[in-house]
């Protein structure tokens, strides 16, 4: 029932995990595909080939998203070779810990860089686009982290907790211009990012149980309502945060 035929979407760390899930849902449910990375090249043009074996075009960008003048030139590439932006997801992310005490300003720094200002870079770059064509949907991947904190990860939860925020302040701000903005909170999920953690044993000890469905979620798990949320399904959805988290948290 889904389709995005004719869309193009840009969806950031499309490289690789939840990202890469996207891209792929995305390039099945019609659209085009702009894969932002920042340094697995290799991966990227991975999953273009899948986006271009589903009968879409794909272009892979690279661009560290901290960065607000090379996410401006690869908006602006994205605009001139695929003709336009209908959808953003803003999925690159970083998560490293440290308590209190021990995170240094550079920690700091960067994750808020990230995690955060990468949000509000991108955004500001494609929102002109999306007003060009008339509407938009933007997609944040956030955090249950940003719901209801991280203990030894603060400055993770401050920047999906800010995150949270710019989706609700942009959903009003931008609905005069037909772009829904909403966010999805996924809990624990098995990429590349958590996967030191999520060994058999350490699930069947303690992760299991807080999540209610019993398990932690697929990449494919988050790229399911990341669509929704793209499509004319929620079209009277914005300033949302949806958790995709089994249940362990529900706010
Ligand atoms: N996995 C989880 O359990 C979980 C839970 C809650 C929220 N999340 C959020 O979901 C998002 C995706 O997480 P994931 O687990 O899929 O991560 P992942 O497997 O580590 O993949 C991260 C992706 O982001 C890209 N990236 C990282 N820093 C970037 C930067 N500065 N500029 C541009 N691209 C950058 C990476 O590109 P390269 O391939 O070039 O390195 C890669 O494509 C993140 O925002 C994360 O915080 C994840």
């Amino acid at each position: 029932m889904i389709t995005l035929e004719g869309k193009v979407a840009l969806v950031t760390g499309g490289s690789r995990g939840i990202g890469a899930a996207c891209c792929r849902l995305l390039a099945q449910a019609g659209c085009d595909v702009a894969i932002n990375y920042r340094r697995r090249t290799d991966a990227a043009l991975a999953v273009a080939a899948e986006v271009e074996r589903a009968g879409r075009r794909a272009l892979p960008v690279g661009a560290d998203v901290i960065d607000p003048m090379r996410v401006e030139a690869m908006v602006g590439r994205v605009v001139e070779e695929l003709g336009g932006i209908d959808l953003l997801i803003n999925n690159a992310g970083i998560w490293t810990d440290g308590s209190i005490e021990t995170l240094t300003d550079a920690d700091w720094a960067r994750m808020i860089g990230v995690n955060l200002s990468g949000v509000f870079h991108l955004c500001r770059s494609v929102v002109p686009a999306m007003k060009r064509r008339g509407g938009g949907a933007i997609v944040n991947v956030v955090s249950t982290a940003g719901q209801r904190g991280e203990a030894h990860h603060g400055h993770y939860a401050a920047s999906k907790g800010g995150a949270i925020a710019l989706t609700k302040s942009l959903a009003v701000e931008l609905a005069p211009h037909g772009i829904r903005v909403n966010a999805v909170a996924p809990g624990w999920i098995r990429t590349d990012m958590t996967e030191p953690f999520l060994t058999p044993e350490r699930i069947d000890e303690s992760l299991k149980e807080p999540i209610p469905l019993g398990r932690p979620g697929e990449p494919e798990d988050v790229a399911g309502p990341v669509v929704f949320l793209c499509s004319p399904l929620a079209r009277h959805v914005t300033g949302a945060t949806l958790n995709v988290n089994g249940g362990a948290v529900l706010t």
